[in-house]
């Protein structure tokens, strides 16, 4: 902006407005990216229901007390809702598979029996830790039918990666 034709102290006059504007303007871009990433957080904590809870009971991993629970598989809990103790071991998950209802609200009590895996289910917002020693809770609808896949996400020895369980929705029956 080396122009002849600017009058003296134009130049220094541009740079220094410029330079506020830019500092309003990248300050004003930073207020709004902070909103969208908190209304986004909210969105996503309040309407996907991303909150995981912990029953907070625990349970002792080596009497095996869990296994007994987890052979129970689905257990009717109300009109349109279940629940089920799912346990994590070397490197399986029991019960698999699991058959459930579309539509109905599935409680998942996860514990491991020996160290840390991770419960995962694909496609969906679930994923907690398999903790040995403590359950914890969380609550899903399965709202289509189809085959879903329970992945450990926490690395726990060599067969991790074929640490696969399934679910299996079935389609609700029309009444
Ligand atoms: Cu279980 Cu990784």
């Amino acid at each position: 902006m080396s122009d002849a034709a600017s009058p003296p102290g134009f130049e220094d006059a541009f740079h220094k407005a410029a330079e506020r504007h830019e500092r309003i303007w990248v300050f004003i871009s930073m207020v709004l990216l902070s909103l969208l990433l908190a209304g986004t957080l909210f969105f996503v904590v309040l309407d996907y229901g991303v909150v995981v809870k912990t029953d907070g009971y625990r349970i002792d991993p080596s009497a095996g007390a869990t296994a007994p629970l987890a052979d129970a598989g689905l257990v009717r809990t109300g009109p349109n809702a279940y629940s089920v103790h799912m346990l994590a071991h070397l490197w399986a998950w029991t019960p698999s598979p699991l058959h459930m209802p579309q539509g109905a609200e599935i409680t998942f009590h996860v514990t491991s029996a020996d160290v840390l895996h991770g419960f995962e289910v694909q496609g969906t917002t679930i994923n907690m830790t398999a903790v040995p020693g403590i359950t914890g809770a969380v609550t899903y609808t399965f709202a289509h039918p189809g085959t879903y896949n329970i992945i450990c996400n926490e690395f726990c020895g060599i067969e991790h990666q074929a640490m696969i369980g399934r679910i299996i929705v079935d389609p609700a029956t029309p009444s």
